[in-house]
């Protein structure tokens, strides 16, 4: 960080979709990796805090409005547990349920916000809870960028050499790395281009991976928002270990 805080942006539009509705099937452990421990509190915490309470702070001292509302995509056996912050930020918060895939849960998020909001939020900023470690500087970058260019992801150059296989054990071609991006969360666009990309994706039978490719799937453009190394996505146990440390490290720093 550069030690200012000219990033501060107004959020007063946006509103954002927290994921928390997956299984974890390769954390393989007793449950999706979203609830368990990540110093001292589940990994889904993190963001939702970020979202609730040291965002808006940190808006609200820069003098700009915070986003209004956040919906929580988690499977209704583990709701319950979490009724109590849905009651506390009545108004604020609200759940949706899970879709079996990643962009059924996303769709279900964004009927919800759309339903809470009823029009005051224009862009949807969508995050996997399974990235704890994103920032309040990298949640205001993408934001803004996303008003520019009406969608945009965060993301970090590719470091690692990317090869293609067809046939799952030899080399078909290298991948120009210079090209190659690793994408992040959020994901934030705009939410009638999102149900237009809904809609196409539906009538076409389009296979997207993320939010926006959806956006692309328009033809529409999608900054890409330089973000962090750090932000990464905890997948298999390994990702906890580094996790804890960056987190143990950013606590200790002045
Ligand atoms: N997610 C979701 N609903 C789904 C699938 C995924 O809300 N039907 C969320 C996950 O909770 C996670 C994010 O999307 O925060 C990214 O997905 P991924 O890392 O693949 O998580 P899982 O699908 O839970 O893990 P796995 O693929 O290993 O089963
Ligand atoms: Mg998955």
């Amino acid at each position: 960080s550069d030690g200012d805080n000219d990033y501060a942006i107004d959020m007063s539009d946006t509103g954002f979709v927290l994921l928390a509705g997956g299984k974890g099937s390769r954390m393989k452990a007793s449950m999706p990796k979203q609830f368990l421990e990540l110093r001292g509190v589940p990994v889904l915490h993190h963001s939702l805090e970020l979202f609730l309470e040291r965002l808006p702070t940190f808006l609200k001292k820069e003098g700009k409005s915070p986003p209004p509302f956040v919906v929580l995509v988690m499977d209704p056996t583990y709701q319950p547990e979490y009724q109590p912050i849905v009651d506390r930020y009545k108004n604020q918060l609200a759940f949706a349920n899970p879709g079996v895939e990643r962009q059924g849960s996303v769709e279900n998020g964004l009927s919800k916000l759309v339903e809470l909001s009823g029009g005051q939020c224009q862009y949807a900023a969508i995050h996997d809870s399974a990235r704890p470690l994103v920032t309040i500087q990298e949640v205001c970058h993408v934001v803004r960028d996303a008003k520019e260019y009406g969608a945009a992801v965060l993301g970090v150059p590719c470091k690692a050499t990317i090869k293609e296989s067809e046939d799952g054990s030899t080399v078909l071609r290298t991948i120009p790395r210079a090209r190659l991006w690793e994408v992040h969360t959020p994901q934030v666009v705009r939410i009638d281009t999102l149900q237009r990309g809904f809609a196409k994706v539906e009538a076409e039978n389009l296979e997207v991976t993320d939010d926006v490719s959806i956006v692309e799937a328009l033809g529409e453009p999608v900054k890409l928002t330089l973000g962090e190394y750090t932000n990464l996505k905890i997948t298999t146990p390994e990702d906890m270990d580094v996790a804890e440390a960056i987190l143990r490290e950013r606590k200790s720093a002045p």
